[in-house]
């Protein structure tokens, strides 16, 4: 009997050896260190070259035709770099900017694939709840863009997205006051409509939100499902990279990969900040200019 071998188109567009080159992972700041962690936990074999755009941080009440270009200004530097994979850990930026980020690097050589945070997350979220209806928590610039009603509906158009668009809350946990009276007001105010709303799982659609989830699961109760993006996220990379027979061939021998840190604003505070999002230690950190990109697809 003959078997016939169907390859996709991914497949084709990557060349053998690009296994060792790093894995490209961009944020709007130290937030998308919270899926680096869960990247850096699956995949440990993998190098990653990580860049977070601190100087214009924050994304979240930003157009998305900005987001498009900045998102584009740092996929061109982390090409540069030799990145073999993009990953946007960025709500604001997956939502605002993945399909025109896909667009632009399936074009370059390389065909390079992009993956992002919200569809990952919104396949968990719909696989969790029992009542169909679900929460979202984000920033205003990921509410308004409707990409996870999109992405949850194209899974199950029965189910109801209870979306909180919250403006303060990453810049309150940033500044490092996730546990003061401030935060759990704020905290509390966007929890309100989603109790009110019966929803029994609730999205955490900003990478910063990971950190106060002891909080939030307190105050929804502990009957609420939270879902983030990291776990989820690391699964759909780790499957991109072999179907696309893109795995660094390190072996366990030789010890787990390397990881490094591109930040447009202060090193320092970048430094700082970072620890308590990646959990492990940042080492070095470069600071670095971007070009301006020509024009967005
Ligand atoms: N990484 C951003 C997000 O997930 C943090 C918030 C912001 O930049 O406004 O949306």
């Amino acid at each position: 009997m003959m078997t016939r071998v169907v390859r996709g188109t991914a497949s084709e567009t990557s060349s053998p050896g690009q296994g060792g080159r790093p894995i490209g992972v961009f944020d709007s700041g130290v937030g998308g260190l919270t899926v680096l962690h869960e990247l850096l936990v699956r995949l440990p074999r993998e190098d990653f070259v990580y860049l977070g755009d601190t100087a214009r941080f924050p994304y979240g009440e930003r157009a998305p035709r900005e987001i498009e270009r900045f998102a584009a200004e740092i996929a061109e530097e982390l090409l540069a770099r030799g990145a073999k994979l993009l990953v946007v850990a960025c709500n604001s930026a997956t939502a605002a900017a993945l399909p025109s980020l896909s667009r632009r690097m399936m074009q370059t050589t390389l065909g390079l694939d992009v993956l992002g945070v919200v569809r990952p997350e919104a396949l968990q979220a719909v696989a969790s709840t029992r009542s169909g209806r679900i929460g979202l928590l984000a920033t205003p610039t990921t509410v308004s863009s409707r990409a996870y009603e999109q992405a949850v509906h194209t899974v199950d158009p029965h189910v109801t997205l209870h979306a909180v668009a919250c403006p303060d809350l990453a810049a309150v946990i940033q500044a490092g006051e996730q546990f003061d009276e401030r935060a759990l007001a704020t905290v509390r105010e966007a929890c309100r409509p989603l109790q009110d709303a019966g929803v029994d799982t609730v999205i955490l659609g900003c990478t910063h939100y990971p950190l106060i989830s002891p909080m939030l699961q307190r105050m929804l109760g502990p009957q609420v499902t939270l879902v983030s993006s990291g776990a989820a996220l690391a699964r759909q990379v780790e499957h991109a990279l072999s179907t696309r027979e893109l795995r660094n061939p390190r072996t366990e021998g030789e010890g787990e990969g390397e990881y490094r840190f591109l930040c447009t604003g202060d090193v320092e505070a970048f430094r700082e900040l970072g620890t308590r999002f990646l959990q492990m230690p940042l080492g070095e950190v470069e600071h670095v200019e971007l070009a301006a990109v020509e024009a967005v697809a």
